[in-house]
C-alpha cells in the first residue's frame, strides 16, 4: 500500500499535528513524521526529548473497527508490533513495560503515546493517533543527562545504523497487521504475545495513583482488558488503569 507521509524537518509534536489532520478527515494509515521535535510529548505530561536526526519520531493515524472500550488496547497492541519488528529486523531481545515502553537490556529504547478521539457518535469520526519515539542513532551524549543511565538506542545496542525510512514503513505495516488481528480475533492473542515479553511480571512495583497515593505491590501482569494487576502486602488486588509505575527500591 502506498502510504501518505507528511514529512517535516522540524515541528512542535507529530501527535499534535496528526490529531489536527485526523480531525480534518485524514485517512486511516496516514503518517506525520519529523526529523526533530521542539515540544515532543510523552505520557503523563512529560516531555519527549527529540534531537534532530537521532530518533524516529512519528504519529500514525488509525481508524480501527473497535468499540470505544477497546481503544485503550491500541497502545499494548502497538508495543507488541514494535517488539516483533525489533526482534525480526535487528535480532534483539525485547522487553515490554506496561503500558507503553519498549526496553532493551533493561533500558528504554522506545515510547508510545496514543491519543484518541472517541467521543463522537458517528463511527467514521473516531480515530486514534499513535505517537512513537524510537531511539535509533542516539549515542550516550545525545540523551538528557537525567536519562543516560535509563535510556538506550538501536545504535548503542547493536552498533548498526538502521535506516529510519525502513523502520518507519516496517513498524507501520506491523502495527496495522496487529490492529487487524485485534479487530478480528480480539485482545487475547495480543495479550499472550505481550505477556511473553513483560519485564514487570512478578516484580515489586511502586506506583502513584491518580489521586496521589503511593502504593506498593507485586505485578501479576496485565488482565484481559489491558489493566495491570498488582497485589499489595495485604493481599488486595489492585487494577491499575494508568499512572507512573516504577520498580520499588525495596525489592
Ligand atoms: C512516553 O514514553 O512517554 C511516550 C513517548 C512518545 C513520544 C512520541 S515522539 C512522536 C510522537 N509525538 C510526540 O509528541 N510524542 C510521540
Amino acid at each position: 500500500m502506498k502510504r501518505k507521509i507528511h514529512h517535516h524537518i522540524s515541528l512542535t509534536s507529530t501527535n499534535k499535528i496528526a490529531f489536527k489532520l485526523a480531525l480534518q478527515g485524514a485517512s486511516d494509515g496516514e503518517v506525520v513524521r519529523a526529523e526533530g521535535q521542539k515540544c515532543g510529548r510523552g505520557r503523563l505530561g512529560k516531555a519527549w526529548h527529540s534531537p534532530a536526526g537521532k530518533g524516529l519520531y512519528f504519529s500514525l493515524i488509525v481508524r480501527p473497527r473497535l468499540v470505544n472500550e477497546d481503544y485503550p488496547k491500541i497502545t499494548m497492541t502497538t508495543g507488541l508490533a514494535i517488539a516483533q519488528v525489533l526482534e525480526n529486523l535487528c535480532g534483539l531481545d525485547v522487553q515490554l513495560k506496561w503500558p507503553n515502553d519498549i526496553f532493551l537490556s533493561g533500558k528504554k529504547c522506545c515510547g508510545i503515546l496514543t491519543e484518541a478521539s472517541v467521543t463522537s457518535s458517528g463511527e467514521g469520526d473516531r480515530f486514534a493517533v499513535i505517537g512513537i519515539g524510537l531511539n535509533v542513532l542516539m549515542e550516550e551524549q545525545d540523551f538528557d543527562q537525567a536519562l543516560t543511565d535509563s535510556a538506550t538506542s538501536l545504535l548503542l545496542e547493536t552498533g548498526i545504523r538502521y535506516s529510519m525510512d525502513n523502520l518507519l514503513m516496517t513498524i507501520c505495516d506491523e502495527i496495522e497487521y496487529h490492529l487487524t488481528k485485534l479487530e478480528n480475533e480480539g485482545f487475547s492473542p495480543i495479550l499472550q504475545g505481550w505477556k511473553k515479553r513483560d519485564c514487570l511480571q512478578g516484580r515489586l512495583l511502586r506506583w502513584v495513583t491518580n489521586n496521589g497515593k503511593v502504593v506498593e505491590g507485586v505485578s501479576q501482569g496485565p488482565n484481559k482488558d489491558g489493566c495491570l494487576l498488582v497485589r499489595d502486602r495485604e493481599g488486595i488486588l489492585h487494577q491499575v488503569i494508568s499512572g507512573d509505575i516504577s520498580i520499588a527500591s525495596s525489592e
